[in-house]
């Protein structure tokens, strides 16, 4: 049978996968992403395609199409990264250069446009014509679906979610700009205030402390998530945090685009109800008309950190036009 690939493309790890036409996973595979390197990181996907095709003709399936998705502003078109907060890539023209090294054609896609229509299509959302889904990652990525369609804007970078700001000359964001979304709503985010409390040396960080050996910049997102699921205190408070900035975020996005769900993904979103409860509480507060609306239901990513290359693989086989799979 044809099965299509799907590559996701973080600021921390590449991630690939060989999906069936219904979207369930064959096969999977992943790499670190090279520091900052455009080159580095062309080369890399490459080898991901090439070792997921080498194991579907094992299988003794075809690889239809590849879809890559990255996790920064895709033209229109889909042949260039025209800007990454978190990527090293400005005006990059990466579809020429995978199609160069891989063979065949690629098709490029923003990672959270991609994970969105993942789940539209197998995911969570599969009920719903009218979603948003926001990615927390290194990042805070954004999709649309709106009447069924992925909605691209005028360049086909719509949906930049992580850049709407919610706090005048706040914290400095991946972009250049203050004040982001992604400066307090990211896994990044997550980590840098967990920092500035071990680092604080209060008692109370104490948890997190031991876990980093007393070192902040050892402190990972995955510590702050242990620590909180095993009930420590601090570390429930900086996801409740992260919540807050992500539930109110999001009650001003809902504000304009009136979906029926709200899909929450990305690394970050592992965490679960850590993370989705202050969120659920900091929305319902904030929501416009409260009380007179129906309230959108945020919920988990069904297809969690999978949905980006779900959705890239998908995108892709449309686009090439092997998908056999209904709309
Ligand atoms: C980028 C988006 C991306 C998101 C998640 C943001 O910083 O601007 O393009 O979707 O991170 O990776
Ligand atoms: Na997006
Ligand atoms: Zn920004």
């Amino acid at each position: 049978v044809t099965v299509n690939v799907g590559i996701d493309v973080g600021g921390t790890g590449i991630k690939g996968a060989a999906v069936a036409q219904d979207g369930t996973l064959r096969h999977r595979s992943e790499r670190q992403t090279p520091a900052q390197d455009v080159d580095a990181i062309a080369q890399t996907i490459a080898d991901l395609v090439r070792e997921l095709t080498d194991k579907c003709r094992a299988d003794g399936d075809e690889v239809g199409a590849v879809g890559v998705a990255c996790a920064g502003f895709v033209d229109a078109a889909g042949g260039t990264v025209l800007f990454a907060p978190n990527l090293a890539w400005r005006d990059a023209p990466l579809k020429a250069r995978l199609d160069e090294i891989v063979g065949r054609p690629i098709f490029l896609e923003n990672d959270a446009n991609a994970a969105a229509w993942g789940e539209f299509r197998f995911g969570g959302a599969s009920e719903a014509d009218d979603m948003l889904l926001v990615t927390i990652g290194t990042g805070v990525g954004g999709g649309i679906v709106s009447d069924g369609e992925l909605l691209r804007g005028s360049e086909g970078i719509a949906a930049e979610i992580g850049h709407l700001r919610v706090m005048p000359e706040g914290n400095r964001c991946g972009c250049g700009n203050r004040g982001c979304l992604e400066a307090y709503a990211s896994g990044t985010a997550l980590v840098r205030e967990g920092r500035e409390l071990v680092g604080g040396g209060s008692p109370h960080a104490g948890t997190l402390s031991d876990l980093c050996d007393g070192d902040p910049e050892q402190l990972t997102g995955h510590m702050i998530t242990q620590a909180a699921t095993d009930g420590d205190a601090a570390a429930t408070e900086l996801f409740a945090d992260v919540g807050r900035w992500l539930g109110e975020g999001v009650a001003s996005l809902v504000a304009v685009l009136d979906p029926e769900l709200i899909v929450i993904g990305g690394g970050v979103s592992e965490a679960g109800d850590l993370l989705l409860e202050p969120t659920r509480a900091a929305f319902g507060r904030q929501l416009t008309g409260r009380g007179h609306r129906r309230q959108a239901e945020i919920v988990l990513a069904q297809l969690g950190n999978d949905a980006g290359m779900i959705g890239a693989a998908d995108l892709a086989a449309r686009r090439a036009g092997v998908t056999t799979a209904p709309d």
